[in-house]
């Protein structure tokens, strides 16, 4: 039987954008947050660089974080694909999940515009371990090295009296009141193991996801991957969400 493959507009070139800047900036996180985490191990023992190190991930913590909150905006405001409305799971869900499970072990599986019910999923997963990463990771700056946008506040909390809260220094205790610095601590932790914990947990999705991506790719001819790229799929059959 001959197929008549079709070309469809899928993704928005906002959805796009956000997708290979998420990609990247996620990456290049996971390996500076590796350095850190391992820093003994590489040699890394000066606190000139161990600071240097926490520095430059939250640099592109703010590209990861801009991205981010834009594409959360998108998620209101944006074309079709943008919006929260084209992955959330909502009323009919779990019935769109069955027959997509169904035609899986029937052979021929459903294919979609946008995200297969399995992918709606994900995506939600991913979306919720990135806005914890984000309200972490920017608590754990402001705690940790008194980066913005919290960082100028908890300087001001800890500095003692009349000490000019500018001239606090990360893991310098001069001009520090050692009980607000106590208390400090106490908040910092909890954030900086979610920040840790979800990081781990966010490593095992992106390995999950780009396997399923693969799968998807070469067993379901979804072009997903080109189709992040050009924002078009080209399908045999028309989508279940046309
Ligand atoms: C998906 C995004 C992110 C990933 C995968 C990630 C990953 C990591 C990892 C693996 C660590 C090492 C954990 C540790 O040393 O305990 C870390 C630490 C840190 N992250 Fe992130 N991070 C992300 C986003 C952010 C953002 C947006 C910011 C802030 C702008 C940020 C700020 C920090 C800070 C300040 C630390 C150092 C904490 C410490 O030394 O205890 N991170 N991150």
């Amino acid at each position: 039987m001959s197929l008549s493959y079709k070309s469809y507009n899928t993704w928005s070139v906002s959805v796009r954008v956000f997708h290979w800047i998420n990609a990247l900036t996620i990456l290049s996180l996971i390996f500076v947050g590796l350095i850190m985490l391992y820093k003994k191990e590489l040699g890394i023992v000066s606190f000139e660089a161990k600071i240097g190190l926490k520095e430059l991930h939250v640099m592109i913590g703010y590209i990861f974080a801009t991205n981010l909150i834009i594409r959360l905006i998108f998620g209101f405001i944006g074309p079709a694909s943008a919006r929260f409305s084209a992955f959330l799971p909502r009323k009919g869900f779990m019935q769109s999940l069955k027959s997509y499970h169904d035609s899986i072990k029937t052979g021929n599986v459903q294919q979609f515009m946008g995200h297969n019910p399995v992918g709606k999923l994900a995506v939600t997963l991913l979306f919720t371990l990135l806005i914890i990463m984000l309200i972490s990771g920017l608590i754990r700056a402001g705690t940790d090295i008194y980066y913005p946008p919290f960082g100028g506040a908890m300087a001001s909390y800890v500095a003692a009296d009349g000490v000019d809260p500018a001239t606090i220094k990360p893991y310098k205790e001069d001009g520090v009141d050692q009980e607000k610095m106590a208390s400090l601590k106490a908040v910092k932790g909890p954030f900086g193991k979610i920040h840790l914990y979800t990081a781990y947990f966010l490593m095992f999705l992106i390995f999950i996801h780009i396997a399923a991506v693969i799968r998807a790719e070469v067993k379901e001819g979804d072009r997903l991957v080109s189709s992040m790229i050009s924002g078009k799929k080209i399908l045999s059959e028309k989508p279940q969400d046309e």
